[in-house]
């Protein structure tokens, strides 16, 4: 028998309507547009606005815009896996959240925390069940609110973030098609470079942790940098070396959306030219678990069946990792 590999069969995305742009952030912080530009490459990114609303309430037209593309219906899932660090509640689970609200009666389900690295971890993890035979409709969701914690007084995170949620599901393939490898990586050292301080289990929520504003993300935007810089495009080299793949090999490199700057050395590092690196963090910012499906999602229509792609994040905590596909569709 053929062996099983793990195939993305339907990808879909989800932005809230509201824009926030570069140059309504110069009336909120002493920013502007140039400077936001030049060291991010963000023009905007999409705020959901309105009282009541999670991180799930993108999650859920993203997910039935893409059963209604596949054709199936949410019954027929097994497994969710909810890629976020905004959950709507610390718990239950947002994928359970979810799975109530689509209907999808038969699956079970959880939500993984890597930071902005989520969606590579969940996409692997996903594809075990898979690829063991156990499951045969899995859905992996990448989402966040990042609104709901960032300080919109602090210049250095609230021009990085937004909002955006999107998802793919994976299916058994035995034509050699879909997740062929990955490496993934977790270093806690760099733990308190980028966080939410309070919340956990650690410091739980207090009116002192509220006055001393540590429910926002907090950054240490230069030591990210530095670290996310070389990692992000190390593991995406190391990916493509260890399957004997060159650039030319790759039609499309499909990086997290963190810094413009990031994206443009992993795309040096592995020798893939502009032409084929998805870029759209002009127009989203940083959605975290949201970028790299949502850049699927924005693409698919360019992508053929047989494309190798090479997906890669880095994100908090610090974590890291590459995906080497092949697509199926
Ligand atoms: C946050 C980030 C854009 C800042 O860019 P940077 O080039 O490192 O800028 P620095 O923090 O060194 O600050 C340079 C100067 O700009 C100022 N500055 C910081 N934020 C600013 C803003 N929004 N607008 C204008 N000036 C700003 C700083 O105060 C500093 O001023 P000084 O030189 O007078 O002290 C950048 O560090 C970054 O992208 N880091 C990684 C973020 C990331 O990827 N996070 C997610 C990982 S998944």
């Amino acid at each position: 028998m053929s062996k099983i590999t793990a195939a993305i069969t339907a990808v879909n995305g989800y932005v809230p309507e509201y824009v926030l742009t570069n140059h309504e952030l110069e009336t909120m912080v002493d920013t502007n547009d140039e400077w936001i530009t030049t060291r991010t490459g963000i023009k905007e990114r999409r705020i959901l606005k309105g009282e009541g609303l999670g991180t799930s309430d993108m999650a859920v037209p993203a997910v039935e815009g893409l059963l209604k593309k596949r054709g199936i219906s949410a019954e027929e899932i097994d497994l969710i896996i909810f890629c976020t660090t905004t959950p709507d509640m610390p718990f239950p689970a947002t994928a359970n959240v979810l799975a109530h609200k689509i209907g999808a009666k038969n699956a079970w389900g959880y939500d993984l925390q890597a930071a902005c690295s989520g969606f590579i971890f969940g996409l692997t993890t996903g594809a075990q069940f898979i690829e063991s035979g156990k499951h045969k409709k899995v859905l992996v969701v990448g989402g966040d609110k990042m609104s709901s914690i960032i300080n919109y007084e602090d210049r250095a995170t609230c021009i990085i973030f937004g909002d955006g949620c999107g998802c793919a599901l994976l299916e058994p393939n035995t034509e050699g098609f879909g997740i062929l490898d990955s490496v993934l990586k977790s270093d806690g050292s760099g733990a308190q470079l980028l966080f939410q301080k309070a919340g956990g289990s650690l410091h739980p929520a207090s009116h002192e942790t509220v006055d001393a504003k540590e429910h926002y993300a907090y950054q240490e935007g230069q030591a990210v940098f530095k670290f996310a810089v070389t990692n992000m495009a190390d593991v995406a080299a190391e990916v493509m070396e260890r399957n004997s793949l060159t650039a030319d090999d790759i039609a499309w490199l499909v990086p997290h959306q963190a810094n413009k700057r990031i994206i443009d050395a992993t795309a040096n590092r592995t020798g893939v030219s502009a032409d084929k690196v998805i870029v759209n963090i002009e127009r989203y910012g940083n959605t975290t678990n949201g970028t790299i499906p949502l850049c699927l999602w924005e693409w698919e229509s360019k992508f053929k069946k047989g494309d190798n792609l090479i997906l890669a994040a880095f994100g908090g905590g610090f974590t890291w990792g590459s995906i080497y596909l092949k697509w199926a569709y």
